[in-house]
């Protein structure tokens, strides 16, 4: 079974039996790594895609380095990263990398909401984390959901041209803030520290009311060890609280397989016409 999964990665988790069945080639690749919803319903593999494109993200429990980075490797090419520890996986814990510009992650601070990569030219679209050792205070992560902030920008009247006119601006140059790869398709970059900061070139309230929403709609969940999940990092912004303790989280950055049919990942995500 096992080999018939690694000769068939061809980009589509459903290939992989149900995790309802209990010993299959992915129970034994994964251990007993399993998904939920934010509120933590239980979901299948199938399931795992349509939450993950309905509400960008997708917690994982009993997860491990070895299990979420065979799952995957299913349906996902790894996305390298300046500061990794092995092809595609960095260790996200205080260390040496602390002192320079933009590495509030490798520190006991809060990191404040952002998209991974937001300043590259083609950001990962898919993050994968899980906790390897839980902070003893502190550290919870954050989440926001870049959807939800752009549908209320909208409702309160600011228009296309308002949003594209948001930009990320730092020693890099600068880039807009919501890439619009289509109609109603968006694919959203974020952060806010000395590496870059939001910026407009027209209306300030536009920005004051992103901010405002960036507080309002966020979501704090306390991740314990082997907990964890895959996000979509052109939607869904992550951050988290400071800590004490040694918390360490283990990232995949990643790209969905151009095989796979959820491959439109990659260009961002869809805003529902009301
Ligand atoms: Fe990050």
């Amino acid at each position: 079974m096992i080999e018939h999964i690694l000769d068939h990665r061809d980009g589509e988790v459903s290939d992989c039996p149900s995790m309802s069945h209990v010993i299959t080639g992915c129970h034994i690749l994964r251990g007993n790594m399993r998904f939920t919803t934010f509120h933590g319903d239980a979901m299948n593999d199938d399931q795992f895609w349509h939450v993950l494109e309905s509400d960008g993200i997708v917690f994982i429990q009993e997860g491990t380095q070895r299990g979420l980075s065979e799952f995957l490797q299913s349906f996902t090419t790894w996305y390298h990263h300046p500061h990794e520890h092995s092809a595609g996986l960095t260790k996200i814990s205080p260390n040496s990398l602390s002192n320079s510009a933009g590495s509030a992650g490798f520190t006991h601070l809060a990191l404040g909401l952002h998209t991974d990569r937001s300043t590259a030219s083609e950001p990962p679209s898919i993050l994968a984390s899980v906790m390897e050792h839980a902070s003893t205070q502190g550290g919870d992560s954050i989440f926001c959901d870049g959807q939800k902030i752009l549908k209320n920008l909208k409702q309160k009247g600011h228009t296309e041209q308002d949003i594209a006119d948001l930009r990320l601006v730092g020693q890099f140059g600068e880039t807009p803030m919501w890439g619009q790869p289509g109609k109603n398709h968006y694919s959203l970059r974020y952060r806010d520290d000395e590496v870059a900061r939001p910026a407009t070139s027209s209306r300030e309230d536009t920005l004051s009311d992103l901010h405002l929403l960036l507080g309002r709609l966020m979501m704090m969940r306390h991740l314990e060890q082997g907990e964890g999940y895959v996000l979509h990092n052109h939607r869904i912004l992550h951050g988290r609280t400071a800590f004490k303790g040694a918390r360490s989280v283990i990232r995949i950055l990643a790209n969905v397989l151009d095989s796979s049919q959820h491959r439109d990942l990659n260009q961002g995500f869809v805003l529902p016409e009301d």
